[in-house]
């Protein structure tokens, strides 16, 4: 299959797919820091996402206005932050115009939204735990054609709420923050082939 990674420069579940013989591009403003540049477009997610070229799309939109983490800075003091509010507005645009591309199978993954936007419910709730990692981070996931994902290998113990590069400080701090998890990747890939 053809398959898009939206908003993905880590090429985590790009290189899952490709390891499963499919034709799967990451795509992201930022350039890669992957290891396949060559599976890599550097460019707007919508354009592709639009483009007709793709049977399957899992995109990663940004998640820092209309996570519910973000609740705070949305009301600090009680009083709604009006600046913060619109870059929601304008990131549940981006979100929804993804779930709703010309592209028969999609899955659009983020953390919990706030109640405020209103974004459509969610197919499943995720952790990564599920999956052979030993951490926990609720991902929700919004399938469009795809079945629910099934959990692959459910760690035991309790598991922590950080990744292992979650405090990494320097100037790929946000991004090291956002990097996706190799073990849903694969469950991904193993179960959508
Ligand atoms: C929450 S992060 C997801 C990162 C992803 N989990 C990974 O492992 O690479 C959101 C990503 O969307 C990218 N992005 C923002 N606007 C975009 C656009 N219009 N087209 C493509 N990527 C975009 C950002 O650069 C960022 O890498």
């Amino acid at each position: 299959m053809k398959i898009l990674i939206a908003c993905e420069e880590s090429q985590t579940v790009c290189e899952a797919f490709r390891a499963k013989g499919h034709e799967a591009y990451s795509c992201d403003i930022l350039p890669t820091s992957g290891k396949h540049p060559e599976w890599h477009i550097q460019g707007d997610a919508l354009t592709e996402a639009y483009s007709g070229k793709y049977e399957m799309m899992i995109a990663h939109p940004p998640c820092t206005y209309l996570s519910v983490a973000g609740a705070g800075y949305l009301y600090p003091k009680s009083i709604l932050n009006r600046e913060r509010y619109l870059k929601g507005a304008e990131a549940k645009d981006f979100f929804m115009k993804l779930l709703n591309a010309p592209i028969e199978k999609i899955c659009v993954e983020n953390p919990l939204p706030f109640k405020i936007f209103e974004l459509p419910p969610y197919t499943q709730i995720i952790h990564p735990y599920h999956f052979g990692e030993p951490f926990m981070k609720r991902t929700c996931l919004w399938l469009k054609n795809l079945q629910a994902l099934k959990h692959t290998n459910i760690v035991k113990g309790e598991p922590t709420s950080k990744s292992p590069w979650y405090n990494k400080g320097g100037k790929d701090r946000q991004k090291n923050r956002s990097k996706f998890w190799k073990g849903i990747s694969d469950g991904m890939a193993e179960q959508w082939s």
